[in-house]
């Protein structure tokens, strides 16, 4: 069994697979729940300073956009609002976790102003939380910079002495600058990144759907951006990062720990398969890992993020040109019309040819993976 233990800002978690903040985590019972169903840490959810998300959500606010049958090609459109309670009844949700639960617990707190920021932390604390998420809502009226996060991490930092980790937003000027910034102002920990709040319409009554207005927004495919920014920081940071943002199966999580990551939060998982999500994701991790021979987490973490080639190591040689199979190809024509480099000759109609590469082909690679019935490969040259 290989060793999926991580050390989190000072937390002994089993193994990477937290549970992010959100409706997962804003009960008791729904903790309870995620730890149950293998989750080895709960991000409790947000705590608003703002009294208008803590009113209550819309209804509905929730939509899974699809975008073909792919089961991974989804977005997870949702406006869920702050916890619904005020700062005294947070404190005693976290004190009521902490009885129920046998893992950590972290606070998650969203403040503008430096007073709120300090009372809420300092309650949490009080109340028994593992830690505290500093973070700032991709929904509020106010995106928070880098340095208004930065100030907060050492607001709280100054408070208490448990774990402060800053959760970054997606929309920062210079993500990589700002992580540096963050790692400054004494954070013990770094999760990058909330979700992008975006705009869905409706074509038939030309508004904006559910409730009227922007909503948070992701999915598997939301991966990408993440594991590029935490690899480009890795090298930098003495401290853990924790990747969130479109994990839903091993590979996904693997590749978070390759970039560099101790640990992943998921919610999008859970939201739509149910808490198994996390005992299968671990499981899978474990199977994983042993069938290709890691015995241990932390020898993989930042591996791929120390292969990353900069700008100027990148060769720009080609080493490959696209062929098209006679045999199985079925004159539909696609590889010509998408190729911008004219590397794709038509057949002279009449002869039954095939589309055939010329020396325009500059190995780009797409018509190899357009191509609906795989007659196109790359040889290298
Ligand atoms: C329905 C929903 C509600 C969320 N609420 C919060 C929240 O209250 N506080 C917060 O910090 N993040 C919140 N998030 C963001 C998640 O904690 C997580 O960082 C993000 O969804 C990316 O992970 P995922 O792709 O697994 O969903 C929410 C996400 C979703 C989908």
């Amino acid at each position: 069994m290989p060793d999926l233990s991580v050390n989190y800002a000072g937390l002994r978690l089993q193994h990477p697979i937290m549970a992010a903040s959100a409706g997962i985590t804003a009960t008791v019972d729904r903790m309870r729940r995620a730890e149950e169903a293998g989750a080895s840490a709960v991000s409790v959810k947000s705590l608003f300073e703002n009294p208008i998300p803590r009113r209550g959500d819309p209804t509905p606010h929730m939509r899974v956009i699809r975008h073909g049958r792919d089961p991974r090609s989804f977005t997870l459109y949702s406006y869920e609002q702050a916890a619904h309670m005020d700062e005294e009844a947070y404190a005693d949700l976290i004190l009521r976790a902490k009885a129920a639960l046998d893992i950590p617990v972290i606070a998650n707190i969203d403040c503008a102003s430096p007073e709120a920021w300090a009372r809420y932390a300092t309650l949490v604390e009080h109340a028994g939380a593992d830690a505290i998420e500093v973070k700032s809502c991709p929904h509020g009226e106010h995106l928070m910079t880098g340095d208004e996060l930065s100030g907060a991490v050492r607001t709280v930092k100054g408070l208490v002495s448990i774990p402060v980790i800053a959760k970054l937003p997606s929309q920062l000027t210079n993500p990589y600058q700002s992580a540096l910034d963050i790692h400054a102002a004494g954070a013990d920990a770094l999760v990058m990144f909330n979700r992008l709040v975006g705009l869905e319409i409706d074509l038939d009554t030309l508004a904006p759907i559910m409730h009227g207005g922007f909503a948070g927004h992701g999915g598997p495919h939301s991966i990408y951006y993440r594991l590029r920014w935490i690899a480009q920081v890795f090298d930098e940071m003495h401290i853990p990062i924790c990747g969130t943002g479109g994990v839903s199966t091993v590979a996904d999580a693997a590749k978070y720990v390759l970039a560099g990551a101790t640990c992943v939060q998921l919610a999008t998982a859970a939201i739509v398969e149910g808490c198994g999500a996390f005992g299968r994701i671990r499981d899978e991790l474990a199977e994983w890992m042993d069938r290709n021979e890691h015995q241990c987490l932390g020898d993989l973490r930042g591996v791929a993020a120390g292969r990353v080639l900069g700008l100027p190591d990148v060769s720009r040689q080609q080493t490959v040109r696209a062929a098209i199979d006679p045999d199985t190809c079925t004159r539909c024509g696609l590889c010509h019309r998408v190729c911008i480099y004219e590397g794709v000759d038509e057949p002279t109609p009449g002869t039954g040819e095939a589309y055939r590469t010329n020396d325009h082909c500059r190995g780009c690679g797409l018509c190899e993976q357009l191509c609906p019935v795989e007659a196109i490969s790359l040889l290298p040259l």
